[in-house]
């Protein structure tokens, strides 16, 4: 233990003093407006998600009707072995109405398997690639999207290194009512996101409620970006969870009712306790707004949620808790119950991808004890996980136009740990080592 505390220690200060040396980003950037420019009844907008292990959910929206809820697809470039038919949804928001938003589910398909697709019979051909089956596997982690300048540097900056899935823990387009902006975001993220599947869990600005008229909120979100809710036992897209290789990835919805006895609480405690940690080691929680935050946006905003769910969390041995919403990075040490916790998850807070609103520069002083990074800046994260054991974290600041890894830390699973997890027994020694949590 007291090699432990050292280590601990040495750490702190390597990573305090990188993060008080740290890089400042300058405002934001303007909003860029991606029009429709193929022919008016072509498909637009294609994004993919995943459903289950062995099948992906093709969506995609067309203006007027006359396409058909069809997708065409093989492993060879034009050649389509197969054909899937899956069904439309429109919606109206005030004066507002969306072209056919189209969901269509392929597969069974093979893991790490390039598959070449056309969606509706008409229009360009895309592709994506599934997630392995077996380790490494890398999450892009990025939140706060929106859709500026600094949305495509985030996205290229993705784009430009390899990855299987992305993650994104809320605020997509920042439509905020502006419907035709959805559209927008859609098309900006359709070169990336019709390759990579998206897997997605709502933010603020999803919800676009309306007193009397739109009570519940979500039309947009819950039309466009459905995620596989009802294959993970859950009755609401604003929460669900999912498996890819060794990884149980549960988005949690910070807008949904969360209380003890709530839908989501029940909900949450089921898909914890049928959790098996020999088939998936790591458990990843993806949330919107941050349960540790010390930035002075957004005080406090995470806190009831914290207090309703973080035991839950604590005592399943979750790994590593990402969130969003507040515009800047920050990385905190294994916490529970605001006290480092080496039992508890990482928690990071990733809600630097670029929005229009700009950057949340200031910060609590001095910095908490628990909180080993902080910087705001544009950015996305990865997590790539490597084994049952290991998985490396990185943050990547877009430093104008190149991305530079500005953090990063090997994390060890819980699972592996004789400390955290002692009715699993360890695969390798266990000695923690500098730089390593
Ligand atoms: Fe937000």
């Amino acid at each position: 233990m007291p090699k432990l505390l050292f280590l601990f220690f040495v750490f702190f200060f390597v990573c305090e003093h990188h993060a008080s040396t740290g890089f400042t980003r300058q405002p934001s950037r303007p909003l860029i407006f991606t029009p429709h420019n193929r022919p008016n009844s072509h498909p637009q907008q294609v994004h993919v998600s995943l459903v289950g292990n062995n099948y992906m959910k093709v969506s995609w929206v067309t203006d007027g009707n006359g396409v058909p809820s069809t997708v065409e697809y093989g492993k060879i470039p034009a050649k389509y072995e197969s054909l899937a038919t899956g069904e439309h949804t429109s919606y109206h928001y005030f004066s507002y109405r969306s072209g056919n938003i189209h969901h269509v589910t392929i597969g069974p398909l093979d893991p790490a398997t390039t598959y070449y697709y056309r969606c509706g019979g008409i229009g360009p051909e895309f592709n994506f690639r599934m997630p392995p089956a077996t380790y490494p596997i890398e999450f892009a982690v990025a939140g706060d999207l929106g859709q500026t300048e600094w949305t495509s540097s985030t996205l290229e900056h993705i784009n430009a290194r390899d990855y299987d899935i992305l993650l994104l823990p809320g605020d997509l387009s920042y439509a905020d009512t502006q419907q035709p902006l959805w559209d927008s975001f859609g098309r900006l993220v359709e070169p990336y996101a019709s390759r990579r599947p998206w897997m997605v869990t709502e933010g603020n600005h999803e919800q676009e409620a309306f007193p009397i008229i739109y009570p519940k909120g979500y039309k947009a979100y819950n039309s466009r970006w459905p995620m596989p809710y009802r294959e993970s036992g859950s009755e609401s897209n604003l929460y669900y969870s999912f498996d890819a290789v060794g990884t149980h990835i549960i988005m949690l919805g910070s807008y949904a009712d969360f209380s003890i006895g709530s839908d989501q609480y029940k909900w949450l405690a089921n898909d914890l306790a049928k959790i098996d940690r020999l088939r998936t080691p790591w458990v990843v929680v993806i949330l919107h707004a941050p349960w540790y935050n010390s930035n002075l946006a957004h005080q406090g905003e995470g806190e009831s949620m914290r207090v309703a769910i973080e035991e839950m969390l604590y005592n399943s041995r979750v790994d590593v808790v990402f969130a969003g919403h507040v515009h800047a990075y920050e990385r905190f040490t294994r916490v529970y119950n605001n006290n480092a916790d080496p039992c508890g998850p990482m928690h990071i807070t990733i809600g630097d991808g670029g929005n229009r609103e700009g950057l949340a520069m200031l910060y609590k002083e001095p910095t908490p004890s628990i909180s080993l990074y902080r910087e705001a800046s544009f950015g996305h994260g990865r997590l790539r996980i490597l084994n049952d054991t290991h998985a490396h974290w990185s943050w990547n600041r877009n430093d104008d136009s190149v991305s530079v890894v500005a953090d990063g830390i090997w994390l060890k699973s819980l699972s592996s740990s004789s400390l955290c997890f002692p009715q699993i027994q360890p695969k390798t020694d266990l000695t923690y080592e500098k730089d390593e949590l």
